[in-house]
């Protein structure tokens, strides 16, 4: 495993994923043409892949076959385009650009975008209750999945997390305030992307323990490395340029300052990676997940020091 190329493994579970998305939310006669059209501009050319490709990899470490892991990967990857779509609109964030491109209620306006969010929500759901998936896990395993995933993006979680990021602009707020955001709007879908991943492939009781606490330090680790990086203005070079309005969002960086921000960022990827020692090297790719993604947002020195003690 000393070999391990993380940039192969990304490209080709992209490419996996990629593949089965066109498949799910491909050309369906019938259907109302704008609304789909604006569905697959969210997904498409899409991002990262890093939540489907954490259930991928976490499915991998305890034997999952790719074909019964697909559905889950990609409907958690139409969530997340859905809340992409949402975030930007401006009852939310008002952000005109996403990804570089026009965000979807430029292209689409304002009612279709909400449309094709709410679009890619419910067919995410409905793939995950689709024969297909029916047919190949236990039904009481299916429903529970099916739950938890309901359960991380509904109020308890990336909803309740959004609403609490939109309140939070009209207040101060302290460390403890942003976290309670972070893990819900961000963090609870990364953690139940992993958990999920494992569920499918029969992890239980400690092993499933352990890997879920490394979705959830990573999860809280991933918002604070994007903010990290917007603050820094690395992948944005104004806010004129990056299409983002004026606003007052409270982040780490914004309220202990940059350098403290990257020492919590550091002390999470520590924590997500020691959740790994136990798996030996099939975790190989889950704690190259993490150091890459999280990483980007840290000095090489503090980065290098959470490989030292992980080679
Ligand atoms: C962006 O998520 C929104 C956050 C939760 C910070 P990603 O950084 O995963 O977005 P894409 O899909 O790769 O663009
Ligand atoms: C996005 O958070 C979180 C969700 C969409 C649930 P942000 O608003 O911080 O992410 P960006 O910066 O727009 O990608
Ligand atoms: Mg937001
Ligand atoms: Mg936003």
């Amino acid at each position: 495993m000393t070999t391990f190329d993380l940039s192969e493994y990304l490209a080709s579970r992209r490419a996996a994923i990629d593949r089965a998305l066109d498949r799910y939310i491909g050309a369906q006669p019938g259907h109302n043409h704008t609304v789909w059209r604006a569905m697959r501009y969210g997904l498409f050319p899409g991002g990262k892949r890093i939540r489907p490709i954490l259930t991928l990899a976490a499915s991998e470490l305890f034997g999952g076959k790719q074909e019964d892991l697909l559905p889950f990967a990609c409907a958690i990857e139409m969530i997340h385009a859905y809340s992409l779509i949402h975030d930007d609109l401006p009852a939310l964030d008002d952000d005109d650009l996403r990804r570089g491109a026009p965000a979807a209620h430029k292209v689409f306006g304002e009612g279709m975008a909400l449309l094709a969010g709410d679009g890619l929500l419910t067919e995410a759901f409905c793939l995950l209750s689709a024969a297909e998936v029916r047919k190949a896990l236990a039904p009481d395993l299916l429903s529970e999945l099916i739950h938890e995933i309901g359960c991380a993006v509904g109020v308890a979680g990336l909803v309740g997390g959004q609403a609490a990021d939109l309140e939070a602009e009209e207040r101060e707020v302290d460390l403890a305030a942003v976290e309670f955001v972070h893990v819900r709007k961000t963090g609870a879908l990364i953690h139940a992307s992993v958990r999920v991943g494992a569920r499918v492939a029969g992890a239980k009781g400690a092993e499933l323990r352990q890997i879920s606490r490394y979705g959830e330090y990573l999860g809280l680790a991933f918002q604070i490395a994007d903010d990290v990086m917007d603050h820094q203005g690395e992948e944005l070079e104004s806010r004129a340029e990056s299409g983002r309005k004026e606003r007052r969002k409270a982040t780490y960086p914004s309220i202990v300052g940059v350098a403290q921000a990257k020492e919590r960022l550091a002390e999470l990827l520590q924590e997500a990676v020691n959740q790994l020692t136990c798996f030996g090297s099939g975790a190989e790719p889950l704690r190259a997940i993490a150091t890459q993604v999280v990483g980007r947002a840290l000095s090489e020195e503090l980065s290098s020091k959470i490989e030292e003690k992980h080679p």
